[in-house]
């Protein structure tokens, strides 16, 4: 393998540990949060790879992690950034095999949002030839996540709801639901993305803001009767979708894109329905899935990646020296994923 540099730039976090409040995704200004460095390059440990970026994605778990209010602790002066894709240009003991190899990866040692990350082999998928770097940069935590929650709605019945709908993983669902044989059911906020989602996938698509959205989402649950709400945003107008869906129904929240969380309006549902409220979240997914039955999905994963069943619609791209500088603004002026590359 190459010879590597002595030093990288990262964008690290300047926090330590959990924020004392949420505030959700809204960034004013990056350097809030991160600052760029100049760091060593990290030394894989056996069983770990190191990993040259080709582009690493900017999700919401980001945010909220640079934040503070993800489920694990910040560490200050570490970089930050869970997933990408890149060349493995060296190896830990025990992970040889994957020496050379392009992969896509969740960084689990040094993050992704840097010339050079740190992660376990078992964090890693070697990618096929036919499949993008950006659509390898976003090949783990929204694809797997889609297919383990359609999986999930597929169990209770012929339709479920999803809430932000235009999201990536909305729209993966989207898709995924409709190749199943099922309906899924998005809400949005923007009536700009109705036709879209049809054509994807949606069987309806209700806009939230909109005068008639309580007339048609009772008619929508009359007609299909969803049994499963996968939902990111998890607001008080969610509330009321959860407690208008029928007997049995399980409320599974997933994302907080709502700063404002819901009161409970109807506690009865709970006692004489047998509703129920739950979480996803793709780490326990993870941990308590057989690697068989981990790798058949992955398999499936970028199969339809491959086929164009599924594509990351990047909105736009940031070079990594400039992230910190503009990742703010990026983001208030883009609707779709941004991925971070190296020039
Ligand atoms: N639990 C897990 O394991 C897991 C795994 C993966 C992702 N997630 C969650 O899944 C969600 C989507 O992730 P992604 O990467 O697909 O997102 P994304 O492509 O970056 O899109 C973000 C979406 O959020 C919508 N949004 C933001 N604030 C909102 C609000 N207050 N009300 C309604 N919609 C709002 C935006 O809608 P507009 O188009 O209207 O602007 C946009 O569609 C996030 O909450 C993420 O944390 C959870």
């Amino acid at each position: 393998m190459s010879e590597l540099p002595n030093t990288m730039q990262a964008a690290l976090l300047t926090h330590d540990g959990f924020a004392q409040e949420a505030t959700g995704l809204a960034i004013d200004d990056a350097a809030d949060w991160l600052e760029d460095a100049e760091i060593p390059v990290p030394q894989p440990d056996a069983g770990q790879v190191l990993i040259r970026m080709r582009a690493s994605s900017v999700n919401p778990s980001d945010l909220h992690f640079i934040k503070g209010e993800y489920g694990q602790p910040r560490i200050k002066g570490s970089p930050a950034g869970f997933e990408g894709c890149g060349d493995v240009v060296a190896t830990g003991a025990g992970a040889e095999h994957l020496a050379g190899q392009r992969v896509a990866f969740v960084a689990a040692g040094s993050g992704a949002w840097a010339e050079y990350a740190l992660t376990p082999a078992m964090m890693c998928i070697p990618l096929r030839p036919d499949i993008s770097d950006f659509d390898g940069a976003a090949q783990i935590v929204n694809p797997l996540t889609a297919m383990a929650m359609v999986d999930i709605a597929k169990q209770a019945g012929d339709a479920f709801i999803i809430s932000a709908a235009t999201s990536q993983l909305g729209k993966l669902m989207c898709a995924l639901g409709r190749d199943l044989g099922l309906s899924p059911i998005a809400l949005v906020r923007r009536a700009d993305a109705v036709e879209f989602l049809k054509e994807i996938g949606a069987a309806e698509v209700l806009v939230t803001g909109e005068a008639d959205f309580a007339d048609r989402l009772t008619d929508v649950i009359k007609t299909l009767k969803p049994r499963v709400f996968l939902d990111a945003v998890a607001d008080q107008q969610c509330e009321t979708v959860f407690t208008a869906m029928p007997n049995g129904a399980r409320w599974i929240i997933y994302g907080k894109l709502s700063t404002e969380p819901p009161a409970l309006t109807q506690t009865g549902q709970f006692i004489f329905m047998s509703k129920q409220i739950e979480g996803f979240w793709l780490s326990k997914w993870m941990s308590s899935t057989p690697p068989e039955d981990q790798m058949r999905v992955v398999g499936e994963v970028q199969a339809r990646f491959a086929d164009g069943r599924w594509s990351t619609d990047v909105a736009a791209t940031i070079p990594l020296r400039d992230l910190v500088g503009t990742l703010a603004e990026t983001l208030k002026t883009t609707k779709g994923k941004i991925m971070i590359v190296s020039e």
